[in-house]
């Protein structure tokens, strides 16, 4: 059997695991904290550092394939270990471009993939330079996540409020959609596209608030959103689960926004929405196997289950029979313990051929299932 390992042990890797229970494959998990989402679920578990040399490399030296659920891994360990022949997915190269938000806007620039204008600043003087480039997004190059790590600033009177690192500072766009693509490649470069998801976010969190699938789209949209996703994973030249996130602005123009390099947030769906999940995708990937098919079996919506404000300590899930009870709904919980505000403890998935229907009922759940403590 194949030893297969996964940097981070969150809930990506979580699901991650309850797919490869249809696989004959030995999986391994290292990630510092032994309560995290995916440690129970792997048949070996390490105690260790993503973000370490030693660490990544001791794991993954024993390893036939080394995979990872966030970037904020060692990439020179696994260039090395790339070197002595275990199989990285996604390769080194490909991480170390989507891992700077900085080197990922250079990139897109130099291979022709559309993507919002931008300069780079280096710290918090530097903004100064640029006040005639706002109002703008700054991001930071590493280091942030879950929306922290990306402001708008929409005057110079907001310099206080902006980052004192090395970050991108891009045009802000006039979004009309927020979409995302998923896209599977393996190691000979065949391609599986999902279909794109329309993703709506809450104005005050910079949170997801609901997902629907398949985005509502002119053909002509489509297809200028699935060229361009084919187009920048093609040029990463990896095998791997790709996500890709576009903004539509209200020209109907198509700008990448950002790209990720493992299985995603936007593509939790496709668990019950899709013939192959995007889960199901990448063992694949990883083992050698043919690509599933990204097929639909139904459209669905999906709201993450957040941490309510105020509320900290020991988890309690609010209204979670009622959710339950509801038809077509699936409830995914993520196994966190303690919550806090903000946090991503799970999520609900609802399947449904009518799409005003999805929507009432992702808002339904939304009223209903509370996470608080
Ligand atoms: N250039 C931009 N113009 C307007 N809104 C933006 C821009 N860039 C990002 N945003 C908003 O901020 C959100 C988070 O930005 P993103 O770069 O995707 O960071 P994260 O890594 O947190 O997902 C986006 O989904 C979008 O709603
Ligand atoms: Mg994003």
């Amino acid at each position: 059997m194949k030893k297969i390992g996964i940097l981070g042990g969150g809930q990506l890797g979580r699901m991650l695991l309850q797919e490869a229970a249809n696989y004959p494959v030995e999986t391994w998990v290292m990630e510092n904290d032994p309560a995290c989402p995916a440690a129970h679920l792997c048949h070996h578990f390490i105690i260790g550092n993503i973000r370490s040399y030693e660490d990544v490399y001791q794991f993954g030296k024993q390893l036939d394939a080394i995979t990872i659920e966030i970037e904020a891994v060692n990439v020179d360990a696994l260039e090395q270990l790339e070197k002595e022949g275990v199989k990285v997915v996604p390769s080194p190269a490909a991480l170390r471009i989507i891992k700077n938000k900085i080197v990922q806007k250079e990139f897109y620039q130099a291979n022709g993939i559309p993507t919002a204008e931008f300069v780079t600043v280096t710290d918090k003087e530097g903004l100064k330079e640029h006040f005639a480039f706002l109002p703008a997004a700054q991001k930071l190059g590493e280091g942030g996540y879950d929306g922290k790590g990306v402001q708008l600033l929409h005057g110079e009177d907001e310099w206080h409020l902006g980052f004192d690192a090395p970050s991108v500072l891009e045009k802000k766009v006039a979004i009309d959609k927020e979409i995302a693509v998923l896209i599977g490649i393996d190691s000979k470069g065949n391609m599986a596209i999902y279909p794109p998801v329309e993703m709506v976010f809450d104005p005050q969190l910079n949170l997801l608030d609901y997902q629907i699938a398949p985005a509502d789209l002119q053909d002509k949209t489509l297809w200028k959103i699935e060229a361009i996703a084919l187009k920048l994973v093609k040029a990463l030249g990896s095998a791997g689960l790709f996500a890709v996130e576009l903004f539509i602005d209200k020209e109907g123009e198509v700008l990448v926004n950002e790209a990720a390099p493992r299985v995603h947030n936007s593509g939790h769906h496709t668990i019950e929405a899709h013939s192959s999940s995007q889960y199901d995708m990448l063992w694949r990937i990883l083992l050698d196997y043919p690509l599933g098919s990204t097929a639909a079996i139904l459209p669905s919506s999906l709201v993450n289950l957040i941490g309510e404000p105020e509320f900290s300590g020991d988890v309690r899930y609010e209204g979670l029979e009622e959710v339950l009870a509801m038809e077509d709904v699936y409830v995914h919980l993520y196994g966190k313990n303690q919550t806090k505000p903000g946090r991503k403890m799970g999520h609900v998935t609802i399947l449904g051929k009518d799409r005003h229907d999805l929507v009432r009922k992702a808002h339904q759940v939304k009223r209903t299932l509370k996470v608080k403590s």
